[in-house]
């Protein structure tokens, strides 16, 4: 049997990314990449089809009441998006803020996010979401925690109906395991005097409970219900473990349930993923880029990702840590945007600007996390550095240590306990004057 190279095929509009699945059923899409890319998936198809070519499909809200999500929206873009700041659409800005890191969220999409039963699932069900689903035969809808994809699908609009009085969501990334993080969510919303609860979590068929009383005892009542209805378990988290925590997050936030106050203005203001700019690549490939100032040229396989082809090239100060998005060591930016280059494809930043910790503009950020004893080992200060770099460029200075710490959020450090860290970048920062 022929062995089949891995290739990366870049359809420029939805059509033609529905006729390259058909033509490919064993393909993969790849939208932010982020679950995609993840080496904790069991297996990379030889053919991806890269969607970054087609754009982020909008938010738009009719004169109906409905919102309307595009598929290709990105996580990030929902927080700054004016038409969700209502208090009824609290559930979505919390499931928002609820998926860490930043970092990811910012290229992550939605449609990626129900395709892998992420956050979104559960305030989406809540809320009575339809989800248009798309392949070559035509269009369905479903709901948004039963949408079951077939192969030549994609999922290409999100449609949520006017809001219930109020509805909340609170989800947790608690453990990992084999297969994975182990999420848990709950989603809460008020109708006539009676709550709906639904509960989520990864690899579990969402559970929906309706009718816990809305009153004084409601964080007891929707407890109750939750515990009462035991979630089943998967393979990520056995059923009494994800009742447990099903059953703490539903008191908690029964004790916040209440009209979300209009969400407020970010500070950092609307910050855009990167514009990736994709190419078709069949089998190994020149990747191109200005890094830190330098023209690097390598050749790659097809898959490789942009941490594999900057640290081929040479470019050694671009750490490999997890290799899966969770510790940050690998972040660069690309264009100004800050990513995870362990979850980006090479292909999809040919010719970019790319910088890394060796940046001429990172090194007073460098010189001081290292006079104020913010590293030991220094395995982390690459991703820190061009983390708070990428700091630098957005938010107002001088900077606290809270904006700080928040904006370290995606980046693990097994040594320094973080305090002298951030206070070392606050302090540079607030002098630093980026390029
Ligand atoms: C460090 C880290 C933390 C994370 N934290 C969270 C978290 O807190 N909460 C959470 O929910 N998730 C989390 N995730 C998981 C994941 O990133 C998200 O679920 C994300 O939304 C996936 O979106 P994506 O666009 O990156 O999908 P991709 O990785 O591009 O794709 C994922 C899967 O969905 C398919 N797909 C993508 N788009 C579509 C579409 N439009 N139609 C049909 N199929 C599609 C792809 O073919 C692939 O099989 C985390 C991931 C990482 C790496
Ligand atoms: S986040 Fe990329 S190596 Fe850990
Ligand atoms: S200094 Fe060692 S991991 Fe951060």
């Amino acid at each position: 049997m022929a062995l089949r190279l891995p290739r990366v095929l870049v359809p420029i509009d939805l059509a033609e990314a529905l006729r390259m699945l058909a033509q490919h059923p064993d393909a993969c899409a790849v939208a932010g990449g982020t679950l995609a890319l993840n080496p904790t998936q069991p297996m990379r198809p030889a053919t991806l089809i890269d969607l970054g070519a087609i754009g982020h499909d909008g938010i738009e809200w009719s004169v109906a009441g409905e919102l309307s999500l595009g598929g290709l929206v990105r996580i990030g873009d929902l927080a700054h998006a004016p038409e969700l700041r209502q208090p009824a659409w609290g559930a979505l800005i919390e499931a928002v803020d609820a998926m860490e890191p930043r970092v990811v969220r910012a290229v992550a999409t939605l449609g990626g996010n129900l395709c892998s039963g992420g956050t979104f699932v559960g305030p989406l069900a809540l809320l009575g979401a339809r989800v248009e689903v798309q392949s070559r035969a035509g269009a369905r809808w479903a709901e948004a925690d039963a949408v079951a994809l077939q192969p030549g699908e994609l999922i290409t609009r999100v449609v949520v109906p006017a809001p219930v009085r109020f509805a909340r969501t609170h989800a947790a990334v608690l453990r990992r395991t084999p297969v994975g993080p182990a999420l848990v969510g709950v989603a809460l919303g008020e109708r006539g005097g009676h709550c709906d609860i639904v509960v989520t979590g990864g690899n579990v068929r969402a559970l929906r409970i309706g009718g816990a009383r809305a009153g004084a005892d409601l964080a007891r009542s929707v407890a109750a219900a939750v515990l009462a209805a035991a979630p089943d378990g998967g393979l990520s988290g056995d059923g009494p473990w994800r009742s447990a925590v099903a059953g703490v997050l539903a008191r908690r936030l029964a004790g916040m349930a209440q009209p979300r106050a209009d969400a407020p203005a970010r500070p950092d203001g609307r910050r855009h993923g990167p514009m990736w700019r994709p190419a078709a690549v069949d089998g190994p490939f020149w990747f191109r880029a200005d890094v830190d100032d330098a023209s690097l040229a390598v050749e790659v396989p097809a898959h490789a990702t942009l941490t594999e082809a900057l640290r081929a090239a040479g470019a050694t100060q671009v750490k490999s840590g997890c290799g899966e998005g969770a510790c940050g060591a690998c972040a660069v930016l690309v264009d100004g945007c800050l990513v995870r280059s362990c979850l980006t494809l090479a292909s999809r930043c040919g010719g970019s600007r790319i910088r890394t910790a060796a940046a001429p503009e990172h090194a007073g950020l460098a010189t001081a996390i290292a006079a104020a004893g913010g590293l030991q080992c220094g395995y982390c200060t690459p991703g820190i550095v061009v983390a708070l770099g990428s700091l630098a460029c957005t938010a107002p200075r001088p900077l606290d240590a809270a904006a700080v710490a928040a904006e370290l959020d995606g980046n693990l450090c097994r040594c320094t306990g973080y305090q002298q860290l951030v206070a070392a970048a606050a302090e540079a920062l607030g002098r630093e004057v980026p390029k």
